[in-house]
């Protein structure tokens, strides 16, 4: 645990950043290049802990997995000849390991375990297991399945034609990804749509997928060959500097190699709808996932309500969506986002607990928050209850305050972003 001190007298912020690797990308680039046989690259990887622990898992089922830098190189022999592994799979924090992990490995031929940290081990994985169960999975664990440690006995699966209860790209994926092995075709209805990584990855990957008016169609079966994935700045890292952008005074920063999935881009809609001085440029539609450059400027904000089908378009960007609302004139409402109970923590309750810390005038409500905007924010020592988000979220926060903020622990940042301090002092100017 690393406690900081944060304490920059209302900076303005200057300069240009590129945004590092996409965490979700990241993930089902090692995912599927374990898959696949024969060798595949990644460029612009995430080093962050959370894909670690992804790479980790596939080393211990006989992977060959080699990083340098930024770049990774996956020789696999393809997943019929993983080995079975005398350890646990450890998942660490990641939430996206662990779920996907048990849609790859229900149809294998091994028996796995997997367990992750305190924090996973509160997760509901019932989500995931009831539908993989349905296909013939064979998965137990503590209070029927619902909780981490997991044991999988790889077994044929079925087909399966699933209405989703939840918005959750995780469970969307881990089905998906037990469908490659499942005899039949799959036909999955999303309650609403969620990140597509995993449907244009299997693309990418040379397998057939149709997904069109949140209904998925894939055939079991199909062979993946393997490819070069070039991941993009994650939009989830950028959001805490595009609101530092837009609260510091006097700033302007220019994001590069920015994700601009539009299942991910939520963030640019609620920017532009609070009235803030954004601009998209140099967009690369990439072949697979686009990106681009975002311009953010000091902007005058006002409250909105953030509801419905948005949410799951910007869902690990509430909490510094939160703190971005406290400096807009007016009331911002978020609902429908009861998904953020459980998050690497309860991140309403977590948000609303630690800005208030801070003066803020907000208050949680079942399935999100009310903000009242225009209060500024003094200093206070927060918590970071081991979450990511809720750490930068802190940090950023420490740009406007009159005050120093104290972060109870800042080594939790590193699950998504191992870099945030270092990005944040090159557009530091004045301390
Ligand atoms: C992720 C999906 C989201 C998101 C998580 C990553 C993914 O979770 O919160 O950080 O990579 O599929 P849910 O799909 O469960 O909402």
């Amino acid at each position: 645990m690393n406690q900081m001190n944060l304490d920059y007298h209302k900076p303005s912020l200057h300069g240009e950043l590129s945004i590092p690797g996409d965490k979700s990308v990241s993930h089902r680039a090692i995912m599927f290049g374990s898959m696949a046989k024969g060798r595949t690259t990644v460029s612009g990887f995430l080093l962050g802990n959370d894909c670690l622990s992804t790479i980790d898992c596939f080393r211990k089922l006989g992977v060959k997995i080699e990083v340098e830098g930024t770049n990774v190189v996956i020789e696999s022999k393809g997943m019929a000849d993983w080995e079975e592994p005398k350890d646990i799979l450890d998942t660490g924090n990641s939430g996206t390991t662990t779920r996907l992990m048990l849609g790859i490995l229900a149809g294998s031929k091994l028996h796995t375990v997997l367990n992750g940290d305190a924090s996973i081990g509160k997760r509901p994985m019932r989500r995931v297991i009831d539908p993989l169960r349905l296909m013939g999975a064979q998965i137990n664990g503590r209070e029927n399945g619902q909780y981490t440690p997991l044991a999988i006995k790889g077994n044929p699966l079925q087909a399966i034609e699933y209405t989703m209860p939840v918005a959750s790209a995780q469970v969307k994926s881990a089905i998906l990804l037990a469908a490659m092995h499942a005899r039949g075709t799959t036909t999955i209805y999303e309650k609403g749509l969620t990140r597509d990584h995993t449907e244009r990855m299997l693309r990418q990957f040379g397998a057939e997928i149709i997904a069109e008016n949140g209904t998925i169609s894939y055939k079991g079966g199909q062979d993946l060959s393997p490819a070069h994935v070039e991941v993009p700045g994650d939009i989830s890292s950028a959001a805490f500097f595009l609101v530092a952008g837009a609260l510091a005074k006097n700033s302007k920063v220019i994001l590069h190699n920015v994700g601009l999935n539009p299942t991910r881009a939520g963030i640019i809609t609620v920017l532009q709808e609070m009235g803030a001085d954004i601009e998209v440029s140099n967009v690369d539609e990439h072949a697979y996932e686009p990106r681009g450059t975002i311009t953010i400027s000091t902007s005058t904000l006002n409250g909105i309500t953030i509801s419905g089908d948005l949410i799951p378009l910007l869902i690990d960007e509430i909490p510094i969506i939160a703190l971005l609302a406290t400096q807009a004139q007016g009331k911002t409402i978020i609902r429908d986002a009861a998904e953020l109970r459980v998050k690497e923590t309860d991140r309403i309750a977590a948000v609303v607990s630690e800005l208030k810390k801070l003066g803020a005038d907000i208050e949680a409500t079942e399935d999100g928050m009310i903000i009242q905007g225009g209060k500024p924010l003094h200093g206070a020592s927060l918590q970071t209850y081991g979450d990511h988000r809720i750490g930068m979220m802190g940090a950023i926060a420490a740009l406007i305050t009159e005050g120093a903020i104290q972060l109870d622990d800042s080594d939790c940042i590193a699950v998504s972003y191992p870099n945030f301090f270092e990005d944040l002092e090159t557009i530091l100017q004045s301390r």
